[in-house]
Parts: C-alpha cells; sequence; structure tokens
C-alpha cells in the first residue's frame, strides 16, 4: 500500500458515538500519571535483557510463521504504537518506512514517535477501535502491551476484530503483552491465553511465555546475567506473552 492511501484517515478520530468515550479517558489520565522512570532505560541490565530477548525471539516466530511475508515488502500496522519503538525495530530488521503504519491515541506519544521514525512512516494519533483502511491492508500487525492498557471487554473486543478485519488473508498477528495482574498497577489488567482465544476466534493461537517477572529480573540482571537467561529460559517465572496469530 503506498504511503498516500496510508496517510489519508483522519487525525484524533475518537468515536464518542462508539460509547467508549469514558474508557478512552481513563486510558489518557492512567497514562498522564505515570512517570518517566528509569526501568525502560536501556542502561537498566533487566530491561536491556528484557529487550533482547524480545527481539531474538520475535524474530525466531517471523522466520518461522512469516517466512512467505519478506518484511521488505511487509506491510506492517502497530497498534497502539506509542513513541515506535518496535516501528523502529522494524526498521532496523528491513522494513520500509513508507509500508509500517503506527497507530496511538496519545498525542504526545505520536508527537514524539514523529520526531523518531522516518517521515515515510505513517503515524495516526487515533483509537485503534475504529482505524479505517480497507479490509486485510495489513500483512503483519502488531500489538505490544496495549490489550493490557484496556480494562473494558468489549474495547477489547472491538480493536481485536478490526485487528483481524485489517489482516491479510496470510497475515500474521504478533502479540507481546503480560498475562499476569500487576498489583502495583491498577490500571493495568494481564490477558490470560484463554481471553486470547476468546479475542480472536478462528484463529490459530502460538504463544511462549517470556520476559522474567520485572521486579525479579531486575534484581536477578544485576546480579548474573547468566542467571537471568537461565530463569527466562525455565520460564515458570516469566510473566509475558509473545506469540502469533493467524487465521485457520
Ligand atoms: C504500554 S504502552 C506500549 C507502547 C508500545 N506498543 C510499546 O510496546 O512500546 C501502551 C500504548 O497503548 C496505547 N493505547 C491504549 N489504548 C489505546 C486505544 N484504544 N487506541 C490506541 N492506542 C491505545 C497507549 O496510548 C500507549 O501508548
Amino acid at each position: 500500500m503506498p504511503a498516500s492511501d496510508l496517510s489519508e484517515s483522519p487525525v484524533n478520530r475518537q468515536s464518542p458515538a462508539d460509547g467508549m468515550a469514558g474508557e478512552l479517558d481513563r486510558i489518557r489520565l492512567a497514562y498522564a500519571k505515570r512517570t518517566n522512570g528509569s526501568p525502560y532505560s536501556l542502561f537498566e541490565p533487566a530491561q536491556m535483557l528484557a529487550v533482547q530477548e524480545r527481539e531474538r525471539k520475535l524474530l525466531r516466530l517471523l522466520a518461522r510463521f512469516g517466512s512467505s511475508i519478506p518484511l521488505e515488502e511487509a506491510r506492517i500496522l502497530d497498534v497502539g504504537c506509542g513513541t515506535g519503538f518496535w516501528i523502529r525495530e522494524f526498521l532496523r530488521w528491513g522494513a520500509q518506512p513508507k509500508n509500517i503504519c503506527g497507530v496511538d491515541l496519545l498525542p504526545e506519544r505520536i508527537a514524539q514517535a514523529r520526531t523518531l521514525c522516518p517521515s515515510a512512516t505513517t503515524l495516526l494519533c487515533q483509537s485503534a477501535t475504529e482505524i479505517g483502511r480497507m479490509d486485510g491492508a495489513f500483512d503483519l500487525i502488531l500489538q505490544s502491551t496495549v490489550f493490557t492498557s484496556i480494562l473494558d471487554p468489549q474495547m477489547k473486543q472491538q480493536i481485536a476484530s478490526e485487528m483481524l478485519r485489517l489482516l491479510s488473508p496470510a497475515g500474521l498477528i504478533l502479540w507481546y503483552d503480560f498475562h499476569v495482574g500487576n498489583p502495583a498497577n491498577r490500571e493495568v489488567r494481564g490477558v490470560p491465553r484463554k481471553e486470547i482465544a476468546r479475542l480472536f476466534p478462528k484463529c490459530e493461537i502460538h504463544l511462549e511465555r517470556v520476559t522474567l517477572a520485572p521486579p525479579i529480573g531486575r534484581r536477578v540482571a544485576r546480579i548474573s546475567h547468566s542467571l537471568y537467561a537461565t530463569l527466562t529460559a525455565v520460564g515458570l517465572l516469566n510473566t509475558h506473552y509473545m506469540g502469533i496469530i493467524k487465521r485457520v
């Protein structure tokens, strides 16, 4: 899809009419309350190890399930792209900026993404409940820690349905999100395997447990990187799922 098609959508399009305005406001407020602490810095050993693990695992999943989708040509949608971290990862792996579209609710995140991503990338500030575009417009659709930010089941279902609508027939949905609750943050809720299966009916779902529980990971990574790697490989203390969802 050429960039001109990708950028036609109106900016800041949320639909109060969809009855979900309250949940969108709650999400905006929850993010406004967050502080930019250092846990997300790559100079924090646990964060660096978690990012490296995610990259290895996602590339392995793409090689296994997405061999028919060369990244150089893939049309990619990042749902809830934030500041464009994953968009820049895809560019590093060979994707073309003109083929990438990121959507996020928060204007400040989209503004930051615009400063960090190439100008040919399409970045839209709107709710992912109604993204627009033609059916089947994307070969790869990523969501990373977006569904756990949403507490309203109806909104999660609407976004999942929108992702399926936008997925090309042989396309893949890439999932990265936590499956357990976070007692320190009531504004997020883990999405377990059963819920993922309900959100994406008639799909083949392949999930792997990844990412050592952050409070444990932070301690372990400061002591020993190999212990961190061993615990992650065992998987019992991993809090996230990384996976592939595709139509059967
Ligand atoms: C934890 S951040 C993750 C950002 C990015 N995916 C990443 O992994 O770096 C979750 C993002 O989801 C966005 N988000 C939450 N609900 C959304 C919605 N209904 N529509 C679009 N974006 C949404 C938030 O604005 C936030 O930027």
